[in-house]
């Protein structure tokens, strides 16, 4: 099948900050990512700080205003720390923006070229739900490193084993699901791979209804959640709530061996959510024979969830901001190309008791 808009993979992950300095601490010490650039008032930078955080192919950015009246300042001012945009590396940028705008995206900056000594890398990016955006980025013919403008750092972190990111979760509100679903579909050429509704995502109390969209070659994963009815208050409500409207829940960081990244994780003190027991015992009738020993997932936390393919092994930290907003999830898959549907329900009933804990239920 012809891929109707080409995007090679997630570029970075960009999330506006209050303090860049303290996040980049967070994720190099907890999460183990290595500062690896650096932008600031000492590279002539007037303004803002940026940090560039590196683990095999993951990139994270983290920006921050230094100057009252920045216009950064206000949206942090309003959402919090909130991931700002989901960049893409494309082909051919210039392509990308006009065909997205003419598909019916708003632009947000159209294409530039941002140059240095070491060559010059294209960029340009729309809007997307809420406050966030999708850059397309090409730096095909540059020599440096990240984007021009910014100064090479060596600072490692002890890496944990993460590999890349396997999915992006966005919150929109009611009734918001299939508009997005039609926009990754029209404008970026996704197509849907699964749909959840109220029936398979739901508590005694809360509900919600998600949809999987996947760009043309498969390594763009997007669930898009919305609130669906329910006795109590769903946690899409309350994200919606804290965050101040649509925006990005969570990412899910692949690994390659989930027991060691979560002992390090656990080990440096990052809190996860957690699933009663009895999930343990019920755990070999429901996924079969698995590799990993069960005491040990059981004291990591770790669910397990099996699907036509293969089975994968997921957790989920709690929110790494004040607010109830983003959390992050790590994922391990064994052939698995689905997102833990048998697992939903311990999940939603563990997130409810902290939101019962939040008094936000
Ligand atoms: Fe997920």
């Amino acid at each position: 099948m012809q891929d109707s808009f080409p995007i090679r993979k997630v570029d970075h992950v960009h999330h506006f900050v209050n303090n860049a300095r303290q996040s980049a601490y967070f994720y190099q010490h907890i999460l183990g990512f290595s500062i690896t650039g650096f932008s600031g008032l000492e590279t002539g930078s007037k303004d803002q700080v940026d940090y560039l955080l590196e683990q095999a192919d993951l990139k994270l950015l983290f920006s921050a205003p230094v100057r009252p009246g920045h216009a950064m300042a206000e949206k942090i001012a309003y959402h919090g720390d909130f991931v700002r945009d989901i960049a893409f590396e494309v082909d051919d940028v210039d392509w990308a923006y006009k065909t997205a705008v003419e598909r019916g995206a708003k632009g947000f900056q159209s294409p530039i070229t941002l140059e240095d000594d070491f060559g010059k890398v294209r960029r340009a990016s729309i809007h997307t739900y809420g406050d966030v955006l999708h850059s397309f980025i090409n730096r095909d013919g540059y020599k440096g490193h990240f984007l021009p403008g910014f100064r090479r750092e060596n600072e490692p972190g002890d890496a944990i084993g993460l590999v890349e990111v396997d999915h992006c979760v966005g919150n929109v509100e009611l009734g918001q699901m299939n508009v997005w679903v039609k926009f990754y579909e029209d404008v970026l050429g996704f197509k849907q791979l699964i749909s959840f509704d109220d029936k398979d995502i739901s508590t005694d109390y809360t509900a919600l209804m998600s949809k999987v969209m996947a760009n043309g070659n498969g390594r763009v994963k997007f669930p898009i959640n919305e609130p669906a009815p329910g006795k109590k208050r769903s946690q899409i409500d309350e994200y919606l709530d804290f965050f101040g409207g649509a925006g990005v829940q969570h990412v899910a960081l692949r690994t390659d061996d989930i027991v060691y990244t979560v002992s390090r994780m656990k080990a440096r003190g990052l809190e996860f959510l957690s699933v009663p027991r009895s999930y343990y015992d019920m755990l070999p009738d429901r996924v079969g024979r698995i590799d990993e020993d069960i005491d040990v997932l059981a004291e990591l936390g770790i669910l397990v969830d099996r699907d036509d393919e293969g089975y994968l092994l997921q957790i989920f930290t709690k929110p790494i901001t004040d607010r109830p907003t983003l959390f992050y999830e790590i994922i391990h898959r064994k052939g698995a190309k689905s997102f833990g549907k048998g697992n939903f329900k311990a999940l939603f009933e563990s997130i409810e008791r902290e939101q019962a804990l939040r008094g936000t239920l």
